[in-house]
């Protein structure tokens, strides 16, 4: 077979994504976001669960409609096995080795971290191996050489908060709404990033650590704000601007001692904070400086979306790298 069409589903947290991939190239990919957490300030496993069961018929069918591919044409159906939310999890490695088994067709079992990074290759241009890619999303922080599509091994990560949890956490602290990270961004756009000089996380090695930054956060808001009510709102911008770039210096930091000690000149950037302004302009002038190739996949490919699940099943396709009907999801699936 030359080119398998696969159906791919991801529920690990909170979207609900199917994706086709027919000929080696992506036919659709629909995610329904759950605006259910918005008023509760983060994610509610439990209403997560429940809100997968709502989307994923009605997404599958939308997404295979898209593709314009029937169930029948279908040569094997993939889902995201772990990391994440048990419930989430569950509900879409159910549907998968259900709709895999009434089919008759070859269940493909994907980690979800291997899929961020493997989001690259869905579309020109395409990091060539080995590559070094800084994995930057809502629940995880790796740095991760690639050797090959089965071939990663994580050298750094973080130990405590994830990036995108030190943006969410922070932003909360300034009161902007969940998930806080987008609009941290965008207010830091107008602001000056030296005002408010906040603690680098330092860590040996290739690690990182962001609990120290919020708490720096959450203490000088509190001393100012008891001299000034007004202090959030008065500086917005400019604690915006100073938080982003002291993440962006610790993901920096790390990500150009391992490219050096590791003499890798690929650098790719996944997950749901390559989305930040601050940070792809920040890499793509280190890149100048070193002479670095940098890859930043499209953003619908950077979020949650079942498009680099499917590019990861594919992959796993041409291996024979099947699951057996007994899979379970791992919530803490190792890379
Ligand atoms: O990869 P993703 O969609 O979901 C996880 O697997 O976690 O990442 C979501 C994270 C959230 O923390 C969100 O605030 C962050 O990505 N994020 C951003 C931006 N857009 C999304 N953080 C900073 N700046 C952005 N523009
Ligand atoms: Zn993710």
């Amino acid at each position: 077979m030359a080119y398998p069409i696969i159906l791919a589903i991801e529920s690990s947290c909170d979207d609900t994504s199917a994706a086709v991939l027919a000929g080696g190239q992506i036919r659709s990919n629909v995610v329904a976001t759950q605006r259910v957490h918005e008023q509760y300030g983060g994610v509610v496993p439990e209403l997560a669960s429940r809100a997968h069961q709502q989307h994923l018929i009605p997404v599958v069918q939308e997404a295979l409609r898209q593709a314009g591919v029937t169930k029948a044409e279908l040569d094997a159906v993939a889902f995201t096995q772990g990391p994440g939310l048990l419930g989430s999890l569950l509900v879409g490695s159910m549907f998968a080795k259900t709709f895999a088994l009434a089919l008759g067709k070859p269940l493909l079992a994907v980690n979800h971290m291997r899929a961020h990074i493997l989001a690259h290759f869905i579309n020109e241009p395409r990091p060539t191996f080995p590559f070094l890619c800084l994995t930057v999303s809502g629940g995880h922080t790796q740095l991760v050489v690639v050797k090959s599509p089965p071939d990663m091994q994580v050298v750094g990560q973080t130990i405590d908060d994830a990036a995108g949890e030190a943006f969410d956490k922070t932003a909360k602290l300034l009161g902007l709404p969940y998930p806080g990270g987008p609009h941290l961004d965008k207010l830091a756009s107008t602001g000056n990033p030296t005002r408010f000089p906040f603690p680098v996380g330092a860590m040996p090695g290739y690690d990182f650590s962001f609990s120290g930054l919020k708490t720096a956060v959450l203490y000088f808001l509190r001393q100012q704000t008891a001299k000034n009510p007004n202090f959030i709102q008065e500086n917005l911008p400019d604690l915006c601007a100073s938080i982003q770039h002291t993440i962006i210096q610790t993901l920096l930091r790390q990500l150009q001692r391992a490219a050096a000690d590791l003499g890798l000149t690929q650098i790719a950037l996944a997950g749901g904070v390559a989305a930040n302004s601050g940070l792809r302009a920040a890499l793509q002038n280190l890149a100048a400086e070193k002479g670095w190739a940098v890859f930043i996949p499209e953003f619908q490919y950077c979020t949650d979306n079942a498009a680099m699940v499917a590019m990861t099943a594919h992959f796993q396709f041409e291996a024979g790298d099947f699951a057996p009907q007994l899979v379970s999801p791992d919530p803490r699936l190792k890379l």
